[in-house]
């Protein structure tokens, strides 16, 4: 299935995983059935941050969103599946968890859209982006899952 090689970029943000929520994010995207293709543990730079983010360079809460993500160890991760950039939002849940619904990861988990624990793509452009940014390509695994028969169709 050639859809299903879509790719997206998630990140366990430096809150959830001093909070101890790495476990409980990874189980939500495996269970779906998407394909994690990368991941690593790491303490990102500030100059790492502000390439990822350089989008936002301008907003007023720039400084502090970089100054929150390079606080401490994050966990960047690599998921392929069928439209699994926009699903994989819809699980994120709103950007401020306030207005996230409950079942989704920020609705269930957290409280303050400056603490809200996770980070995903919002298009397959930025995806490439992103993937680029925080893995070289050998990092990203192309491997086939002994469940895929059972997750799609054909
Ligand atoms: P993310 O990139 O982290 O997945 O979040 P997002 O697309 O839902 O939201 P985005 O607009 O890209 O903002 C990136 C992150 O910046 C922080 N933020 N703070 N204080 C504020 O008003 C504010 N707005 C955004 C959040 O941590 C958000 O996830
Ligand atoms: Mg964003």
């Amino acid at each position: 299935m050639a859809e299903a090689r879509e790719r997206t970029f998630i990140m366990v943000k430096p809150d959830g995983v001093q909070r101890g929520l790495v476990g409980k994010i990874i189980k939500r995207f495996e269970s779906k059935g998407f394909k994690l293709v990368a991941l690593k543990f790491t303490w990102p730079s500030e100059e790492l941050l502000k390439k990822h983010y350089a989008d936002l360079a301008t907003k007023p809460f720039f400084p502090g969103l970089v100054k929150y993500m390079s606080s401490g160890p994050v966990v960047p991760m690599v998921w392929e599946g069928l439209n699994v950039v926009k699903t994989g939002r819809v699980m994120l849940g709103a950007t401020n968890p306030a207005d996230s619904a409950p079942g989704t990861i920020r609705g269930d988990l957290c409280i303050q859209v400056g603490r809200n624990i996770i980070h995903g793509s919002d298009s397959v452009e930025s995806a490439k982006k992103e993937i680029g940014l925080w893995f070289t390509e050998k990092e990203v695994i192309n491997w086939k899952p002994a469940n895929e028969g059972w997750v799609y169709e054909d």
